[in-house]
């Protein structure tokens, strides 16, 4: 049976016992069944890691398509390179998926961890990401329409509350993005991705840590001084929601090189409550205009620069249900977030349209993603620390 190194059984401490090969944890919201895999079943169910089977490539590795040899599909995400970095990753995201059981988060289905290799995983979706109806390879076919998208708005801010507000201690997922934001053969969301995340202890309002994340969907204070709360994730989804409803990134090139947000290019047109232009030209009007608002309403709340003054998941799932009628205090515009331009020269266009449809990324180019942000180019009010190491209370 193939058993993680020591530190790496330490650092998933509650995934773990000493003859475990299979998992049932009863944490936070119920059971949640995993096992253990053997390398080579892996590389068998995935025609030995074949590029065709190559589903996508993100900071932590390569995702494959597999079937097992009793006929379940399954997606394996292989760690492309073992450091510590990669490693704890690959802790934090096993310690928090046998954690978490929710319809719309991504569980554990297993994972291999070899002497040389670590391997996750997950339950194959078969509509793939978000990203790929979005801005894809899925972007020319609209299979999802108003109802869908709102559907997938809700049941993504169902997972996040979850996170956020019953499982214990609370989870910060810190990488909400379209990606990230998987879709089941019903187009249910399911939330992936926990490489990133940290986990709140009880009494703990904020953690101060290195920036981690994608550009475009970061909040003032975690990319300025890496202040991370609840609304970090709180923000990251006003901004998914905004490119649920407009169809479009997050940051886009535009011709001449210069990079503007999504909040960027919304700003005049929710100032002016021009919202019937905000919609994606793909619904070609299909959508429910009071629902339009109001999602527009809920991204403005969520982007707010000010973290106290936005809303929290429970209040956002609220008001997507429209169990609350109007948004009580409407700010009419939008604050961006201005990136300086010397974040911005981090972020690589998301070309997801040229690859796989999952935001091809590999480690040369980043493709937003700061996993390690120098601290010398912000200031530092919250003296997070800079050395790499986990900060107090987290993992
Ligand atoms: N369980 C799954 N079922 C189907 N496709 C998946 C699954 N998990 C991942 N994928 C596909 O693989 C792609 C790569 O995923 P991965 O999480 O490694 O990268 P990413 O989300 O683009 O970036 P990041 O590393 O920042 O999360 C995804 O975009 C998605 O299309
Ligand atoms: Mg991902």
């Amino acid at each position: 049976m193939t058993k993680p190194n020591a530190a790496l059984r330490s650092s998933l401490s509650c995934c773990f016992s000493e003859n475990d090969d299979e998992g049932i944890t009863t944490i936070g919201g119920g059971a949640s069944s995993w096992r253990i895999f053997t390398y080579k079943e892996l590389h068998a169910a995935t025609n030995g890691f074949s590029g065709d089977n190559k589903l996508g490539e993100g900071g932590f590795g390569s995702v494959y398509w597999g079937k097992t040899s009793d006929g379940l599909q399954i997606a394996v995400k292989k760690l492309k390179a073992m450091n510590s970095k990669a490693e704890m990753e690959f802790a934090v995201e096993v310690e928090v998926l046998g954690r978490v059981r929710h319809k719309n988060l991504l569980g554990l289905r297993g994972y291999c961890a070899g002497t040389d290799q670590r391997l996750i995983v997950y339950d194959f979706m078969p509509n793939l990401s978000l990203l790929s109806h979005l801005h894809g390879q899925f972007a020319g076919e609209m299979q999802i329409d108003w109802k869908r998208r709102m559907k997938i708005a809700i049941g993504s801010a169902e997972g996040l509350l979850y996170l956020h507000h019953t499982v214990t201690p609370h989870i910060i997922h810190r990488d909400i993005k379209t990606s990230n934001v998987l879709l089941d053969k019903d187009f249910e969301p399911l939330v992936a991705d926990f490489g990133f995340a940290k986990l709140i202890l009880e009494g703990v309002s904020h953690l101060t840590t290195r920036v981690k994340g994608t550009l475009g969907y970061l909040a003032t204070e975690y990319v300025m001084w890496g202040k991370v709360s609840e609304s970090c994730d709180v923000y990251s989804f006003g901004i998914l929601l905004l490119e649920i409803v407009t169809g479009r990134k997050p940051i886009e090139k535009l011709p001449g090189g210069v990079k503007r947000t999504i909040t960027e290019w919304a700003e005049p047109l929710i100032s002016n409550g021009r919202f019937k232009h905000l919609a994606d030209p793909k619904l070609r009007g299909n959508f429910d205009e009071s629902q339009l608002k109001q999602a527009i309403s809920v991204t403005v709340l969520c982007v707010q620069s000010e973290p106290e003054k936005r809303p929290n998941m429970k209040e956002v799932v609220s008001l997507l249900n429209g169990h609350e009628q109007k948004v009580k205090v409407m700010p009419m515009r939008i604050k961006s977030i201005k990136y300086e331009e010397e974040l911005l020269a981090f972020d690589q266009p998301s070309d997801a349209d040229d690859h796989d449809g999952g935001g091809g990324h590999d480690e040369n180019n980043g493709y937003g993603v700061f996993s390690a942000l120098e601290g010398q180019k912000m200031q530092d009010p919250y003296k997070h620390r800079r050395d790499g190491r986990i900060d107090k209370n987290v993992y």
